[in-house]
């Protein structure tokens, strides 16, 4: 069996993969993203793919996968020839992948939740704290001078004591964020999602509410869900004109749920006091791009799960997704389509 692995990942992940004997490997060594005209190529006759989050998995790409010979041979149409059984995507959010072709074909999803919960949950804090307490417009003061001397009403922020924390998403990472808030002294969480959660709220007596009354009573607003046609576009100028000027908006989910340039609105207007994105659309965010002008919008370079021993991990669970595909065998982590 072959497979195509279309980034330079992890040493681990690779080894595992060579070491398992199970199939060949094709990869496109490198940082950078695969040129399309290359994943197309390499996916051909393929029987896995290992895949990251900024390769679009379309109809496309599933056509491509055709194993040209067979079809030939057996006068078989595309879908029919294709040799393609398993894709592991090395990540948890799975919206570059076009799901119901997938499914259509028979081809079986393997991706990485749980194991980067935690480095994400931190990031996400870490980002909040950075962006409501203007850590990098402050370390900015220093180095150009701006530091005169203290004073009272100077690089003044917003704190997490005695707050109100909305979260849209109360799912794994969304737990994982509430969890590591609550010691800092938040008074009341609430969440939003297509349904009661009450076994996620439990342990932080979150109250499920409508999004519009999250975006009202929210001091800080953190987005954790997953990008689906009903979350895309949620974070929209309704939302920001329902949230209170001191409040603070926190995205680690996808770019997409959020319209930027309603967000844009929100934080030069100051209808809302600050933002922290860990994800934007497009990725990378052109340089020139409005929002990185503003003082009061933190944007991180999509780093949520970006520690070694996550990306490590993931690199292995992806390979090992992938090995249990290509055998046919249950995988450590398959998505139920
Ligand atoms: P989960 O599946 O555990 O959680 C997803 C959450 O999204 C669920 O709680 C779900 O709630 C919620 N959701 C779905 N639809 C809606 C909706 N219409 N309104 C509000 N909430 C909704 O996934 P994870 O917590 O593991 O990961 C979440 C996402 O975080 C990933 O899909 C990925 O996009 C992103 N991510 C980003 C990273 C980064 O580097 N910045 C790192 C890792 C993940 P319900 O079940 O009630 O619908
Ligand atoms: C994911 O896994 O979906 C992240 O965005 C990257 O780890």
């Amino acid at each position: 069996m072959q497979a195509f692995v279309t980034r330079r990942i992890p040493r681990e992940g690779l080894a595992a993969l060579s070491q398992a004997g199970v199939c060949s490997i094709q990869q496109w060594d490198s940082d950078e993203p695969v040129p399309r005209s290359e994943l197309l190529a390499g996916v051909a006759g393929k029987h896995g793919l290992l895949c990251v989050l900024s390769d679009q998995i379309d109809k496309e790409v599933l056509d491509a996968a055709v194993d040209v010979t067979r079809c030939l041979v057996k006068k078989s149409s595309p879908t029919e020839g294709s040799n393609l059984k398993i894709i592991s995507t090395l990540s948890v959010g799975v919206d570059h992948l076009a799901l119901e072709e997938i499914k259509k074909r028979g081809i079986r999803v393997g991706y990485t939740p749980d194991i980067l919960t935690d480095a994400t949950a931190e990031l996400s804090v870490a980002l909040l704290l950075a962006t409501c307490r203007r850590l990098p417009e402050s370390v900015e003061e220093v180095k150009n001078g701006g530091w005169t001397t203290w004073k009272p009403l100077w690089m003044c922020g917003y704190s997490l004591s005695g707050s109100t924390v909305g979260i849209i998403g109360l799912g794994r990472i969304g737990q994982a964020v509430a969890r590591r808030l609550k010691p800092f002294g938040v008074k009341t969480f609430l969440y939003t999602g297509s349904r009661p959660k009450p076994e996620n709220a439990v342990e932080f007596q979150a109250e499920f509410v409508p999004l519009a009354k999250l975006a009202e009573e929210s001091d800080f607003v953190v987005v954790t869900c997953s990008l689906t046609p009903d979350t895309k576009g949620m974070c929209n100028k309704d939302f920001f004109s329902r949230m209170k000027k001191t409040s603070v908006f926190i995205n680690t989910s996808r770019g997409a749920v959020v319209n930027q340039e309603d967000l844009y609105q929100a934080l030069v207007s100051g209808q809302i006091a600050a933002a922290g994105l860990d994800v934007t659309t497009p990725e990378p965010l052109p340089t020139d791009h409005p929002l990185l002008s503003l003082k009061n919008c933190v944007i991180l370079p999509h780093i949520g799960s970006a520690t070694y021993a996550t990306r490590n991990a993931m690199s292995v669970l992806a390979a090992n997704n992938l090995l249990a595909g290509l055998k046919e065998e249950s995988m450590p982590c398959e998505l139920q389509l």
